[in-house]
């Protein structure tokens, strides 16, 4: 029996989980497992929090936890999320167990004595008042290269250069505030420049990659590997297993992907199995879209340095937004598993996030869209022609599969089209094209419903029995195909087809338990067929429409949160329009009185005027007040003015100075003294 190790990326246990961790890494990974174990093979899915990292750490710090106390509560979160999506990993471990720190350092320990791990000496960030030093996120600065104020330690979020702490302009300590000084640490690098060759051969010999990752993947090996630093000084971690070396760990990228090895360790000691039997078989990594360079370059070279065979594939899902916009979990800006769950089955999301784009590609969540797709396709296609096929065979046959006519060209054409469903939709599959797979079971369903209208069996059935009984026997042999080329796509609601059709059903919720993880539907039996006479049980509808009133509340309470955001922004602009007294205290003015005024020659806005700040300093200003004053009537005014503007010219005329005047032309006059400053 072939074996299969399928990895899910490992989701940070600093926040649960959104739809777009389900769509881009999740769902497309439990797809591929549950289909492949419908075919024999004995697969191993994993998956783990990853634990370690600094922004982990500077939360716990700034919440003044212990680490642990954070990655807890989101271990707990995330399973339960993942549990309730019926993600069927076989193992959910995390990164802070200690089976993952002996196998991490081990890992480690062998790349150092293979001499592929070298200490250097480079410069670092170093708060004197906390007495540590910096790394990554435990600083924020002006980036060198946008000048985005705020910008992190690793990595610009507005322009997204990757930066190192000491490139930040006015960097500060994130837990104190105070600025660090920069000292210099040693650091140990992985040689990753070694495996240059070795990377780019696997990537042009290997064929099971996806487009969209081969391509990002080799650009970066023809513009030439750099070596990775591969340690941090600080304590929240997995130690640098080394004599002598302390308050070191290992960076989190150089430890988290031994989380999908130590997953599955923990997991095959306890069933006494041994996960390299499914490592040297056939490895398959689902991830997300932004971490492919680290599967397909880093990752293969630690492979390599430690003499392990290489993954198969790598499948990465595109990006989600959300409406339209970019997702935030700060602002918002988000739909939580958990909340969705709350008004809808994970099945519905399934559906939504498989058909609404190639998995390779960025997508949009958005409610209308969402419940079109389930209103006008899964309810109004697959669940119409689910429920007249049940309910008319119910009605008609008293809920038995009947004796099929002579078959027409029609039957004949619909029983092929039928028979190679399955083949179609489990290419597609094992070809990570997972949407196209769904489609070609929505296509079937459309021509079922076409079928079912060009023989019109409501009719038939009292012209002529026989047509009417054929509808039905292959309309109902669909049903049962359906049944099982669904089931990793829809795992709950096929159960449901499968319970009126009175058949086997499968455990299909949580995790997989071991006694019971191999299936009881196998995909060959696709190649069945009902029995004639076989009994079927009185139907429901299975898939229900989505009524305006829940879609417009869902958009209702996301788009609030947008109206809180934007109330936040324009208080904050509100306070960024304030000036300091400092800056108010620049502005000079002085108590002024017209002496002399006349028009401009062209404008029909401003006067000249000669306006006396000083005993006989005249001072020119032009002011654009002509529609509401005539030059006569200006002589003499004490007005305020603003002395210490920088001069500009106005229609050729030098203006060094600005009158007071309100929107509407008015100017601000006074009684004070000639040349008298006003504070
Ligand atoms: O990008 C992320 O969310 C990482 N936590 C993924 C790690 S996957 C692998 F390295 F284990
Ligand atoms: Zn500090």
């Amino acid at each position: 029996m072939s074996k299969l190790f399928i990895s899910c990326a490992l989701p940070y246990a600093n926040g649960s989980c959104h739809l777009g961790h389900l769509r881009s890494t999740y769902i497309p990974a439990d797809i591929y497992a549950r289909y492949n174990r419908m075919n024999g093979v004995d697969v191993l899915m994993v998956c783990a929090t990853d634990e370690h990292g600094t922004p982990i750490a500077v939360r716990a710090e700034k919440e003044n936890k212990n680490p642990l106390e954070i990655t807890d509560k989101y271990y707990e979160l995330i399973c339960n999320d993942l549990k309730n999506c019926n993600i069927s990993l076989d193992s959910f471990r995390r990164t802070t167990d200690k089976l993952h720190y002996d196998i991490a350092q081990q890992y480690f320990l062998k790349l150092y004595n293979n001499g592929f791990i070298y200490d250097e000496e480079i410069e670092q960030l170093y708060c004197e008042h906390c007495k540590r030093s910096l790394p990554d996120r435990y600083v924020e600065g002006i980036c060198p290269y946008c000048g985005e104020e705020g910008a992190r330690g690793d990595q610009c979020e507005v322009c997204g250069r990757h930066l190192n702490p000491t490139e930040l302009k006015e960097p500060y300590c994130l837990i104190c505030g105070n600025t660090p000084k920069v000292n210099v640490s040693n650091q140990y690098f992985f040689k990753l420049s070694h495996f240059q060759d070795g990377i780019k051969n696997w990537l042009e010999t290997n064929n099971s990659l996806p487009d969209n990752v081969h391509n990002y993947a080799y650009d970066w090996v023809k513009d030439g590997l750099r070596d990775w630093i591969l340690t941090r000084d600080m304590s929240w971690g997995v130690p640098v297993p080394l004599e002598g070396v302390t308050n070191k760990v290992l960076y989190v990228w150089g430890e988290a992907f031994l989380g999908y090895i130590s997953s599955a360790a923990n997991w095959a000691h306890k069933h006494n199995l041994k996960w390299e039997d499914y490592w040297n078989d056939k490895v398959v990594h689902f991830i997300g879209k932004d971490i492919i360079y680290h599967h397909t370059i880093f990752w293969p070279g630690m492979l390599m340095g430690n003499d392990c065979k290489l993954p198969d594939s790598v499948v990465a899902g595109g990006y989600l937004s959300l409406e339209g916009r970019k997702m935030s979990t700060s602002k918002g800006w988000v739909i939580w598993v958990e909340d969705f769950l709350k008004d809808f089955d994970s099945d519905l999301l399934r559906y939504y996030m498989i058909v609404n784009a190639p998995l390779s590609k960025d997508t949009d969540f958005s409610w209308d869209d969402f419940q079109r797709r389930i209103n006008d396709e899964l309810a109004d296609i697959l669940g119409n022609f689910l429920h007249r096929t049940f309910s008319f065979t119910e009605r008609f046959f008293e809920g038995k599969i009947p004796q099929p006519g002579k078959l027409d060209k029609l039957d004949e054409e619909y029983l092929t089209e039928i028979k190679n469903l399955s083949d179609e939709v489990g290419k597609s599959i094992e070809n990570f094209e997972f949407r196209e797979g769904f489609n070609k079971i929505m296509k079937i369903s459309k021509y079922a419903n076409k079928y079912f209208n060009d023989k019109k069996p409501w009719k038939a059935i009292k012209e002529n029995p026989e047509e009417a009984a054929t509808c039905l026997y292959l309309s109902n042999q669909l049903a049962y195909v359906l049944s099982i080329v669904l089931t990793p796509y829809l795992p709950g609601k096929t159960q449901e087809i499968r319970k009126i059709l009175n058949i086997p059903t499968e455990t299909v919720s949580g995790f997989t338990q071991f006694d019971n993880r191999k299936p009881k539907i196998q995909w060959s039996e696709t190649k069945n067929l009902l029995e004639i006479d076989h009994k079927i049980n009185s139907p429901s509808p299975i898939f229900n429409k989505l009524p305006d009133e829940i879609i417009k509340d869902k958009k209702e309470e996301l788009y609030n949160t947008l109206k809180e955001e934007e109330k936040n922004k324009e208080e904050d602009e509100n306070m960024s329009n304030l000036i300091s007294i400092d800056e108010f205290g620049k502005v000079e003015l002085k108590v002024g009185q017209i002496k002399e005024a006349e028009n401009i020659d062209g404008s029909k806005n401003l006067l000249k005027l000669q306006v006396d700040i000083k005993e006989d300093e005249l001072r020119q200003v032009v002011a654009g007040i002509a529609k509401k004053y005539s030059p006569e009537e200006l002589i003499d005014k004490k007005v305020i003015v603003v002395t210490n503007l920088e001069p500009a010219k106005l229609f050729g005329v030098k203006s060094e100075g600005m009158l007071l005047a309100t929107d509407s032309m008015n100017l601000l006059t006074t009684e004070g003294k000639v040349g008298e400053s006003i504070k």
